[in-house]
């Protein structure tokens, strides 16, 4: 994405910190493969951020999620950047995160394909946002910034809602769908 495109979506994209300006990489860095295989042992939830335009809703498997922040209730999301979903969200400015169950591995697949159109059965109506039917939490958000750094972006959100409900979650480890227990 162009600074053009960026600066017409009102993205707030940036290589600084909040000291400065970041340093570019000094010597060798980790082979790309090496640090994927030493991330993938590190388990994580899968969850599926969501958004609607005109044209319908949008999703996105995310392995990323994290909770920013308490006070304000913030949370972060990392997306390479290449990402449809990145823009939308950005240009619609609300999305939603799904936390899967265990058994939607399907639809972590389903929204792991470039800009997949979710249907409408397969959700539900949150703040006027579409979440994942079945899933064990979901979060409603405000797009708050979105700072890049590499060939990802980090997007910030500001949690408007949150719930959960019983059930276990989807977990992904060593490249694999895995269950709690
Ligand atoms: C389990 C799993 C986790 C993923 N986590 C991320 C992630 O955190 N960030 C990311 O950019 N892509 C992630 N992906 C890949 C995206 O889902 C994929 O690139 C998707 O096609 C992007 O859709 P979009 O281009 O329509 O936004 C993940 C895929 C899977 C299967």
């Amino acid at each position: 994405m162009n600074t053009v495109i960026e600066a017409a979506l009102g993205l707030h994209y940036t290589d600084l910190a909040v000291d400065g300006p970041v340093a570019p990489p000094q010597g060798d860095l980790v082979d790309e493969q090496a640090f994927r295989s030493a991330m993938a042992a590190l388990p994580t939830g899968v969850s599926v951020i969501t958004t609607a335009d005109g044209e319908g809703v949008w999703g996105m498997t995310v392995g990323s999620l994290t909770s920013l922040s308490l006070r304000p209730p913030l949370l972060l999301v990392c997306l390479h950047r290449g990402s449809t979903t990145l823009e939308l969200l950005a240009r619609e400015g609300r999305f939603a995160v799904s936390v899967l169950a265990q058994d939607q591995h399907d639809v972590a697949d389903a929204f792991a394909r470039p800009r997949t159109r979710a249907a409408a059965t397969s959700c539900t109506t949150a703040d006027g946002l579409p979440v994942i039917a079945g899933a064990v939490a979901w979060f409603t958000c405000q797009h708050r910034h979105t700072y890049t750094s590499g060939d990802h972006a980090i997007v910030i959100g500001a949690v408007a809602h949150a719930e959960q409900r019983a059930g276990d979650p989807l977990l992904r480890h060593a490249s694999r769908y895995r269950r709690l227990h």
